[in-house]
């Protein structure tokens, strides 16, 4: 400490030396530390309180034992203030270190997660329902394992029937060889819906299909259909062509018209193939129905002369084919993602 300053100044000097310590401390820690320095053995006041026996006047001896005080406790206002921002500083600091930020952990799972798709069948398939539905019709499902008799039998087809070789069937091993099968057509669908739901009907059943089949451009061993079925008391082939006539222009558009040709399904009498006209002209084959064979109603539980019916049925896989111009069936079962990607 310079001998030539006065102990009043030395006081002044230990407190603005002090105070610009404190103030310019960095951290609690280091506060700590500034102060120890200060108040402690080593520090400037320790000196000057002690240098405070050598004033001989009482008087100015208290005086001065009066300003140290004073120094001190205006390093001790220095003091709080500067522990008090460092505090507040610090608790910001940890706050911001220990944040969470949730947005930035939600952007970047959305980032990498891929949203998936809906397969292209899956898309026609609830189109078609919400039509059929929009008609009044109801949806039912069966099972994709089915008996010879429902697949078969209660259709109209008596064992070694030739139409049965209208599909090429796979089987299912099973204690009696032949009797359980993977159904070839969602027609079973009518035997079941009719067993189980009391008449009037007005379902459709939608579903997987299976046959023998290589697959190519156009044909896969399994495939999707969707049967229809009406049963109530006088319905003729003009509600089934009028059916299908609102069905087209419901799910196909305006622009598009529909028309039967003759033909044979064993389970229908009359039966007829149905073709949906674009508004090019041009004709796309979409599938088979008819009016209910009266065998078919004794096998579903129905008396022929009480009830009568009609029933279609067509793949959905080629109308998902046709409305997304897709070249290949196969194409659509490739799993790849970039191929659902382009239809959505
Ligand atoms: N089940 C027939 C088929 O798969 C289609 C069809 C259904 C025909 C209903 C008439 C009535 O080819």
């Amino acid at each position: 400490m310079a001998s030539d300053l006065t102990p009043q100044q030395q006081v002044a000097h230990a407190l603005a030396d002090g105070v610009a310590r404190i103030q310019a401390a960095a951290s609690s820690d280091d506060l700590k530390a500034v102060l120890a320095g200060l108040t402690g053995k080593k520090g400037s006041f320790v000196a000057i309180r002690s240098s405070l026996g050598k004033v001989a006047d009482i008087e100015e001896r208290k005086a001065l034992g009066q300003l140290v005080n004073e120094a001190m406790a205006e390093l001790d206002v220095a003091t709080q203030a500067r522990a008090k921002a460092l505090r507040a500083g610090e608790f910001a600091t940890q706050i911001e270190a220990d944040r969470v930020d949730l947005t930035e952990l939600a952007m970047s799972a959305r980032a990498s997660r891929r949203r998936g798709r809906m397969h292209l069948v899956t898309q026609a398939t609830e189109r078609l329902e919400d039509v059929f539905i929009g008609l009044g019709f109801q949806i039912a499902e069966g099972p994709e394992v089915e008996t010879d008799f429902y697949n078969f039998e209660a259709l109209n087809m008596p064992p070694s029937h030739p139409a049965r070789s209208m599909w090429d069937t796979l089987f299912i091993e099973s204690d009696v060889e032949g009797s359980v099968v993977l159904r070839t057509h969602t027609s079973p669908v009518q035997i079941r819906v009719m067993q189980e739901w009391p008449p009037p009907i007005y379902a459709v059943m939608p579903g997987r299909v299976f046959r023998k089949e290589t697959p190519d451009a156009t044909h896969m061993p399994v495939f999707h259909q969707i049967e229809g079925l009406v049963i109530d008391r006088g319905i003729t082939f003009a509600d089934l062509a009028g059916t299908i006539e609102s069905f087209t222009k419901a799910f196909f558009g305006p622009g598009f018209t529909s028309r039967l040709r003759p033909s044979y399904f064993p389970f229908t009498e009359p039966s007829a193939e149905f073709d949906i006209r674009r508004p090019d002209g041009s004709w796309i084959e979409l599938g088979g129905c008819g009016m209910v064979h009266p065998h078919v109603l004794r096998a579903g539980g129905l008396d022929p002369n009480e009830w009568s019916g009609f029933a279609f049925g067509f793949g959905i896989d080629r109308m998902a084919k046709e409305r997304h111009g897709v070249e290949d069936l196969r194409d659509m079962y490739s799993d790849d993602v970039r191929f659902t990607e382009q239809f959505s």
